[in-house]
């Protein structure tokens, strides 16, 4: 398995002061940041777009370890993912994290005669695309889609058409706070066997008292927003999730 990598929801942090919570998460010892992009039409939540992401980089520093700490980890829940990948890159995100649902619905929407729409559109295309801009790509899944979906996908032949991360979602996306699902989690055990080096994220319902079921499902990247802005020692609850991760 992977380096545990924990990745606090900055989606549960003061919006009044993003920038200063990011570096107070990283001083507080995160790896990423995990940065939930929502359209108000692929969930029915609005957050944030490019321009505070620009904004919001300049409080961490860029990626420096294997881990990638500082990294990035833009969560995009939002229909048309290929429409905004270039503004992604430019704003500083370093792992744009797409919705396979999304992604199947703008191929459906495309018009087979728009060729250069059709090269960005299929979750293949798209991850060609991240990779192009210089970006790590990640694909997600929300609790209603099977994980088979994303085999054809992670067994991609060109490298440059694989994802680098797989994320399953343990709430359905929109909202902090949730209930976990662990009813999810065969999704991540199954992940797990079939590919031992990959990132496999989860996100939902994570903190104290669910990281182990994840942990031992075989999750190595920890997303956590509640569970970390919420807590009074913030520093420690990190601290703790990844000793699960990693025991
Ligand atoms: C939910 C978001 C999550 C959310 C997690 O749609 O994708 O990243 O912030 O929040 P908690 O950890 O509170 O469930
Ligand atoms: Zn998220």
């Amino acid at each position: 398995t992977p380096p545990a990598i924990i990745a606090p929801s900055i989606l549960s942090a003061d919006f009044g002061n993003l920038g200063h919570e990011c570096s107070r998460k990283m001083e507080e010892g995160s790896d990423w940041l995990h940065v939930d992009i929502m359209d108000g039409h692929f969930v029915p939540n609005m957050t944030i777009g490019s321009p505070v992401v620009t904004k919001i980089r300049g409080y961490v520093d860029r990626p420096l370890t294997p881990n990638g700490r500082g990294t990035f980890d833009c969560h995009m829940m939002i229909m048309e993912p290929h429409k905004w990948v270039r503004e992604f890159a430019k704003s500083g995100c370093d792992l744009y994290c797409f919705h396979y649902e999304a992604a199947v619905s703008s191929v459906a929407a495309t018009d087979p005669t728009d060729t250069t729409t059709k090269t960005r559109t299929s979750p293949r295309a798209l991850i060609r695309y991240i990779h192009e801009e210089g970006m790590q790509a990640g694909i997600a899944i929300k609790p209603d889609t099977p994980v088979d979906v994303l085999w054809d996908i992670l067994d991609a032949e060109d490298p440059l058409e694989r994802p680098d991360m797989a994320l399953v979602m343990t709430v359905h996306p929109g909202f902090g706070g949730q209930k976990f699902m662990a009813s999810e989690l065969p999704k991540v055990t199954a992940l797990r066997e079939r590919y031992p080096d990959l990132n496999i994220e989860v996100d939902g319902g994570l903190g104290l008292g669910t990281i182990d079921q994840a942990a031992d499902a075989g999750a190595n990247v920890i997303v956590a927003g509640s569970a970390i802005f919420g807590a009074t020692d913030p520093a420690d609850v990190i601290a703790k999730m990844r000793e699960a991760v990693q025991s």
